[in-house]
């Protein structure tokens, strides 16, 4: 499964990349919320293909999602994860795509515009471009890079919160990115680019290719208690499991 899930992120992200020089239509989900006639075309035609090879298995997407997540075995899909970048010609957009059921957990994701994918099977390690990755071995949060993003509810409520802990972490560490895209934060945390990174508000088919890609590459996905991190947990926190303790201990004003 995971060599077609592959090529299927290769041909959306043909799509993607086909528009990302163009105008496209733009519309307001929210204040800073968009979403593209191109997020809509890119799912759909995922879903067209999953469908048609998996009939058995729920897809999970951000743009048809029905609020159902009761599933044995799921595709959780991300058209275009970093629609704002992806407006503005910023080129760290991607698509996402996860499989997961009891005994299997399949990542991709695929930045059509630097070329990278990036992907992982549950007990097979983590790859980019074919190349086994794994996480930084840091060990001391002055020496990290840490990745955040801000959830678009942000411009309007916990604005406060998220600038006190921001402060706290570009004082603990050599800097902070915001980057866009959760799933690449995620997968930039496999590669070792980032030592980091936390984000509070997101989706399961933001975070569910990249979560698998990180622990496949050695690192923890954990929420701010500093256990497991699922779907209803609030903050999520990646790390390449040296710095855990001491990203932990910001986040939670300790
Ligand atoms: C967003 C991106 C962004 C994160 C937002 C997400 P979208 O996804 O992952 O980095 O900060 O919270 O909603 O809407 O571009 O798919
Ligand atoms: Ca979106
Ligand atoms: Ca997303
Ligand atoms: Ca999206």
């Amino acid at each position: 499964m995971i060599d077609f899930l592959k090529k299927l992120a290769f041909d959306a992200g043909k799509i993607i990349k086909e528009y990302f020089y163009q105008n496209v239509n733009v519309y307001h989900k929210g204040k800073i919320d968009l979403v593209t006639d191109i997020d809509v075309k890119v799912e759909e035609f995922i879903k067209l293909k999953l469908s048609d090879n998996f009939s058995d298995v729920s897809i999970v997407a951000e743009e048809s999602f029905d609020g159902n997540l009761n599933f044995d075995k799921a595709f959780f899909v991300d058209p275009i994860d970093g629609t704002t970048n992806f407006v503005h010609g910023f080129p760290f957009v991607a698509v996402s795509i996860a499989y997961i059921s009891d005994d299997r957990k399949i990542g991709v994701v695929f930045n059509p515009i630097l070329n990278e994918i990036f992907y992982a099977e549950s007990g097979k390690g983590a790859y980019l471009n074919d190349e086994m990755i794994n996480v930084s071995n840091t060990n001391d949060i002055r020496n990290s890079l840490i990745a955040t993003g801000f959830p678009y509810s942000s411009v309007e409520r916990n604005i406060d919160e998220l600038m006190d802990i921001l402060e706290k972490v570009l004082k603990s560490s050599r800097g902070i990115r915001r980057a866009g895209s959760a799933a690449i934060d995620l997968c930039y945390v496999a590669k070792g680019v980032f030592d980091g990174y936390y984000e509070t508000g997101l989706k399961p088919w933001d975070i569910v290719a990249g979560k698998i890609i990180v622990e496949e590459a050695g690192g923890a996905v954990l929420n701010k208690r500093g256990e497991v991190y699922n779907f209803s947990d609030d903050y999520i926190v990646a790390t390449n499991g040296n710095i855990t303790n001491e990203l932990l201990r910001i986040l939670n004003g300790i």
